[in-house]
């Protein structure tokens, strides 16, 4: 059933009781009919209108939106040749892409006859107009610490350590593994790759150390950057022990540079382990940009998939940073001195391009924040856009959740009318959250856009425009220019009109991901082979008569936990490699906090004992394994799992029971033994 065709229409729409209350058809009756893209004509209460004031002065009012999209998709060529110029080139494109879906011969190129240089683009060309201006505004986990980093600090940083790891060897193509808290050093040393040409793997500082070991021998880093210690909430996360762990097995390893965050004691490799405070200073501050050619790698970065391990995930030069830019600067209505603030983490491509790339290629302030929401307290991210007078703040809707149950007083405890711009990525946003999120945080002045998109497509696909866009809570709204999305049925045939299937794109845009690191095959077969000719999403989606689009979440095994992408198979491997673990089956269930919360059956081998002990030692083990966001939130001992009569387990019916959708289970006849499901349906763990 895993990665069947049938599945997806199966499981379409999802429900999440309660949670995910989208407007149903009642409340779409009293829209209006639409005309076409743009033209709205709605009742209040499900549509917030484009404020006059936003209109007014925005980069793209409706009527630029409607043009451009319009230019975009009718003449791509025309579009990119020219917006492709955004960005500085050594030597300027003559051919803007070469592009193929279809499965056969997947190709994607864009500009692939310019070169540039990726750092130089975030850096060396501010420094004559923006030296002085800060670049990284650094916001610690204590709230007594910050530091404010300019553009020429920033390009000395950058420069000192692309020369230190140039004097240990590394050189254009090679990979190098960070993993790092949310420091500046982080920024740093992803710029100082781009500038020699390295390419960055970014392991998240929460994953264990053998998804560490496994990230870095997939794509065989030379060197691996990493901290004594992070900071998170006050707690000490020990980066430096993993990384110790993690490269008992990793040959390819030669150098770990250390940066020293909290002064922790960590051992020291001789020959290996380098300081990176010691190995910097000694380095000159100018360090020659690489001249890379548009198609040669930036970074990879893993994410998980409905099987197998994680892919590592390959984004290029040119027109990644061309859409991450253009993106950032678009979406975010982005104005020359604003304090923009992302709160995700480098680790995810959210902090990829939207806290280091498309900011800084922009000459942007980018705020990092070392921290956590819920520390020292509920009001901490409000504290923080009042302390730095944020005007754009984009973050995810787990924490719009988690905050909105500590109440109104601690956001309103701070003040908040620097505000201009609020966003949304990474899960459905339900309209409950969204509504609080603009009345509360945004006290009903600033527009939500609640951006789609995924580590795959480099940048934001589907989005609201705050200055064209009318909202609709819990609605992603409209394509970006140049993203053509379609709706396709189970059988790959193209929908239209007001609908809901799979969600597709059919033609390339330019922050597209080229490949998977090492497995190219993998990439055609995961994203250009289950519809034929169109780069498949794994999302589902609903589009309204407005032309506006829901995406309703996953149709595959991947589940999506407080905004974090999880491979259900890769839960189930590391339960199943318990010594008492016989067999286990991972689905998502819905979770007011996380939106999806991680729900484990697992049968033990004969002889074992259920217990609350062992319980708790399996979600120690999965933590250990693959890290704390792993955690089952749930475990049911299940004798029997409901399998097919030739083997194959039947999650739908799991899905269902997880859910609580006892009374829709479907057709079970073709069930081995009906009654394994009797059971889990009367030990459901609620
Ligand atoms: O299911 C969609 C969900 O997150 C997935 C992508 O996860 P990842 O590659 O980790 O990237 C997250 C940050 C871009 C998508 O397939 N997703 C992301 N943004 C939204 C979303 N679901 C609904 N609405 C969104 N705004």
């Amino acid at each position: 059933e895993r990665d069947g065709k049938g599945c997806f229409s199966e499981r379409l729409p999802p429900k999440f009781p309660g949670l995910f209350q989208r407007p149903g058809p009642e409340s779409r009756a009293t829209l209006k009919t639409l005309n076409t893209l743009g033209e709205l004509s709605m009742s209040e209460t499900d549509v917030f209108p484009v404020p006059q004031a936003i209109a007014d002065s925005a980069l793209i009012n409706n009527e630029r939106y409607l043009e451009m999209y319009k230019a975009s998709v009718t003449d791509p060529e025309g579009f990119w040749a020219e917006h492709g110029k955004r960005i500085d080139w050594i030597k300027p494109f003559t051919q803007v892409r070469d592009v193929s879906f279809d499965p056969h011969d997947v190709r994607i190129r864009w500009f692939h006859d310019g070169t540039l240089n990726v750092a130089a683009n975030c850096l060396d060309r501010h420094l004559a107009t923006r030296g002085d201006q800060t670049a990284i505004l650094w916001e610690g986990d204590d709230p007594a610490e910050s530091q404010a980093v300019t553009y020429r600090d920033l390009y000395e940083r950058v420069g000192r350590l692309s020369n230190a790891l140039r004097a240990l060897g590394v050189k254009k193509g090679d990979r190098v593994c960070l993993y790092l808290p949310m420091i500046p050093e982080a920024a740093v040393a992803m710029l100082a790759c781009a500038r020699i040409g390295a390419i960055h793997s970014i392991v998240f500082g929460g994953f264990s150390p053998d998804s560490l070991a496994n990230r870095i021998q997939d794509s065989e880093c030379t060197v691996v950057i990493t901290a004594d210690e992070g900071l998170r909430g006050g707690r000490r996360v020990p980066l430096k022990t993993n990384v110790d762990k993690a490269l008992a097995d990793c040959p390819s390893v030669k150098s770990v540079v250390v940066v020293k965050r909290t002064g922790g004691d960590v051992p020291m490799t001789a020959g290996r382990d380098l300081w990176y405070e010691e190995i910097t200073a000694v380095q000159p501050v100018d360090a020659p940009a690489e001249e890379m050619e548009a198609e040669d790698p930036l970074f990879i970065l893993y994410t998980s998939g409905s099987t197998g391990k994680p892919k590592g995930v390959l984004h290029t030069s040119g027109g990644y940073l061309v859409y991450a830019s253009m993106t950032h600067e678009y979406v975010f209505d982005y104005r020359d001195g604003e304090i923009y603030w992302c709160t995700a983490d480098v680790g995810w491509v959210t902090g990829h391009s939207y806290i280091v790339y498309g900011p800084l290629a922009n000459g942007a302030t980018t705020l990092m924040f070392e921290g956590i929401p819920s520390y020292p307290d509920a009001s901490r991210f409000w504290r923080v856009v009042e302390k730095h007078k944020v005007n754009i703040f984009y973050t995810a809707p787990t924490a719009i959740r988690a905050l909105m149950r500590e109440g109104e007083e601690p956001v309103k405890a701070c003040d908040r009318s620097s505000l201009r711009i609020l966003g949304s990525v990474g899960e459905p946003i339900n309209p409950e959250a969204w509504i609080w999120y603009h009345r509360v945080v945004g006290d009903s002045r600033c527009p939500i856009v609640d951006t789609w998109w995924q580590t795959e497509t480099g940048g934001i696909l589907i989005t609201p425009l705050p200055g064209a866009t009318a909202l609709k809570p819990g609605s992603a709204t409209r394509p970006f220019f140049g993203v053509q999305p379609v709706l396709v049925d189970g059988e790959g045939n193209e929908l239209s009109g007001a609908t809901e299937g799979n969600l597709c794109v059919s033609d390339s845009w330019p922050g597209q991901a080229r490949t998977v690191y090492g497995d190219h095959e993998r990439f055609v077969q995961t994203y250009f082979t289950t519809y034929k000719g169109y780069y498949f999403t794994g999302d589902g989606c609903r589009r309204d008569a407005d032309g506006y689009y829901w995406i309703t979440g996953r149709v595959d095994d991947v589940i999506n936990v407080s905004g974090h992408r999880m491979g259900t198979a890769e839960i189930e491997s590391a339960l199943v490699a318990h010594a008492k673990v016989a067999e286990a089956a991972v689905v998502g269930y819905p979770h007011d906090i996380k939106g999806q919360g991680i729900y484990a059956y697992v049968t033990l081998v004969a002889g074992e004992k259920e217990s609350e002990e062992l319980r708790k030692e399996l979600v120690a083990w999965v933590r250990k394994e693959i890290g704390p966001i792993a955690s089952p939130d749930v475990i049911q001992w299940a004798p029997g799992l409901p399998k097919t009569r030739s083997g194959k387990i039947m999650r739908r019916i799991l899905r269902k029971i997880a859910e609580n959708e006892v009374g829709a289970l479907g057709d079970t006849s073709t069930l081995a033994d009906p009654s394994v499901v009797e059971d889990l349906i009367a030990n459901r763990k609620a």
